[in-house]
Parts: C-alpha cells; sequence; structure tokens
C-alpha cells in the first residue's frame, strides 16, 4: 500500500522543529503540499518547504495571542485557496509548580492554554467553516499522554489543556461528521525533541529504565507516518478515536 497524497493542502503548526518537523517530511514525502507553521524558527522552516519543493510554504505565527490562529488560517486559504487537513501540532511545556507567585502562575497558565488549546479550537473553527463549504476534511490534534494518565505538578496546565484537546476533537467528530470532517488525536509519551531535551538530560535512563516496556525513547519519525496515514483518509471510520504512541508506558 502506498500513501499518496498528491494535491492535498495541509496546515501543520508547529513544523519547524521536533514531531511536527517529522511530520512536514512525512507529508511532503507522501505528496501533499506542505503550509508549515512556525513562530521564530523562520530560517529552518523556509529550509525545509524549499527542500520539499512543490508549494509548500512557510507561514508566521504566534499563538500567545490566539487570534493570530485565525489570520493564519486565512493565509494559507488566500495562498491556496483551499486546506484539506489540519494538524494542531504547535505547543509549549511550561514548568510552573504551585508554589509559584499567583500572578506569575497565572500568566504560565494563560500562555499554556492559549498556545496548545485556544489557538487548536480557533483553527478548528476556521477549518470547519471552510470544511463544510468543501466536501469535507480532517483534523489531528497532537495531544499528549498527560491527558489520560495525568502529569506532575510543575505541569498541571500543560496536562489541562491536553485534556482540553482530546475533548475538542471528539465534539468536533461527534457534530460535524455528516459534514464528512473528521477528526482525530495522537497522543504521545515522552518522544526525543528539543521541548524534552533538558529533561531528558536529566531523566533519560530512569524513564527507559522504569517507565518504557520498549528499549528505546520515541523519536518523531514513530509518529508522523500515522499523520500521513490518517491524512490519506485511511482512517475515516475510527473519528473521534485516540491513537496512543508512547512505547508501551501507559496503557489505559
Ligand atoms: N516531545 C514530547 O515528549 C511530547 C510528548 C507528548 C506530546 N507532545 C506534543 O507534541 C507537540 C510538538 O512537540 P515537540 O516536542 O515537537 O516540541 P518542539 O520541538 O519544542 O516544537 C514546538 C513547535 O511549536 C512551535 N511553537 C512554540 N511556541 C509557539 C507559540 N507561542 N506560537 C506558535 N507556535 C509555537 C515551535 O515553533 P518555533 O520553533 O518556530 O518557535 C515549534 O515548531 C506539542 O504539542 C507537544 O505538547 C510532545
Amino acid at each position: 500500500m502506498e500513501i499518496r497524497l498528491n494535491d492535498r493542502v495541509v496546515l501543520v503548526t508547529g513544523g519547524s522543529s521536533g514531531i511536527g518537523e517529522a511530520i512536514c517530511r512525512c507529508l511532503a514525502e507522501a505528496g501533499a503540499t506542505v503550509a508549515l507553521h512556525f513562530r521564530s524558527r523562520r530560517e529552518h522552516a523556509e529550509e525545509l518547504v524549499a527542500s520539499f519543493g512543490r508549494e509548500s510554504e512557510a507561514f508566521q505565527a504566534d499563538f500567545s495571542e490566539p487570534r493570530n490562529a485565525t489570520a493564519l488560517f486565512d493565509r494559507v486559504i488566500e495562498r491556496y485557496g483551499v486546506v484539506d487537513v489540519l494538524v494542531n501540532n504547535a505547543g509549549i511545556f511550561v514548568d510552573s509548580p504551585v508554589e509559584r507567585e499567583s500572578d506569575l502562575w497565572l500568566d504560565d497558565w494563560n500562555r499554556t492554554l492559549a498556545v496548545n488549546l485556544t489557538a487548536a479550537g480557533m483553527l478548528c473553527r476556521s477549518a470547519i467553516n471552510h470544511f463544510r463549504e468543501r466536501s469535507g476534511g480532517r483534523i489531528i490534534h497532537i495531544a499528549s499522554r498527560a491527558a489520560f494518565r495525568g502529569e506532575t505538578e510543575e505541569y498541571l496546565a500543560y496536562a489541562a489543556s491536553k485534556g482540553g484537546l482530546v475533548s475538542l476533537s471528539r465534539s468536533i467528530a461527534r457534530s460535524f461528521g455528516h459534514h464528512n470532517i473528521t477528526s482525530f488525536v495522537i497522543a504521545p509519551g515522552f518522544v526525543r525533541t528539543p521541548m524534552t531535551a533538558d529533561y531528558l538530560a536529566r531523566n533519560e535512563k530512569r524513564i527507559i529504565e522504569g517507565e518504557l516496556a520498549l528499549r528505546e525513547l520515541t523519536s518523531p519519525t514513530d509518529i508522523a507516518p500515522l499523520v500521513a496515514f490518517i491524512s490519506g483518509g485511511m482512517m475515516d471510520h475510527a473519528t473521534g478515536c485516540t491513537i496512543d504512541i508512547n512505547a508501551g508506558s501507559y496503557m489505559r
């Protein structure tokens, strides 16, 4: 079986690093035109889309102001006229223990929710309105094991934001399936990316020996092919589902 995404336009948020970058590479290999969103890594994002060829382009937006997500979607539509698949991948992992002073903790909470959930919600709103005018579309959210297992106490906002994404995805699947709009969650455990580099530098051995069933940490390339598979329509009848990719560290 071959996954062909020719003529499909896929918007991937956070495509300039880690999991998002691997997703963009995989989609481009399968023939998609990738609208690669980035926040700060312009040069790298532009190098990536240049290597993809076709009409792939990089688009900047900072989701700490979630209205920027709507403007991003509009710019992608202006450029291509269509989006076939939205991948909500951009995210932040802010260390904010409960001992933090209340206003600082609230700032961390608000920033985390803005980037990880509210911007994703705004993008879903735009995508659903666009998909309803067409013959449908697909949305894929990169949530986290934290949504189900819970996270450690410094990451309460992160876990809450990812739980929100799961509910958002299920509600979209339930409400808009009859418009041929499908929605899926991928819930990774620890993945080797810039986001986890510092934490892994201190804890990798403990995680591999104490948490994982497999013997090695998950890589972004262990996640990306599933996004291509879903984008190609092979999983439409599983709409609303969550797929865990966590090296056997948490089975629910
Ligand atoms: N790594 C893990 O262990 C793990 C586990 C479970 C779930 N996840 C989830 O997977 C997704 C990707 O994570 P990753 O590990 O690949 O992280 P990463 O390497 O740190 O990449 C994060 C991406 O999000 C973008 N981003 C950061 N802040 C942003 C903002 N304010 N506005 C818009 N975009 C912003 C970054 O853009 P720039 O680099 O251009 O600034 C980058 O492209 C996240 O949603 C994360 O929560 C990761």
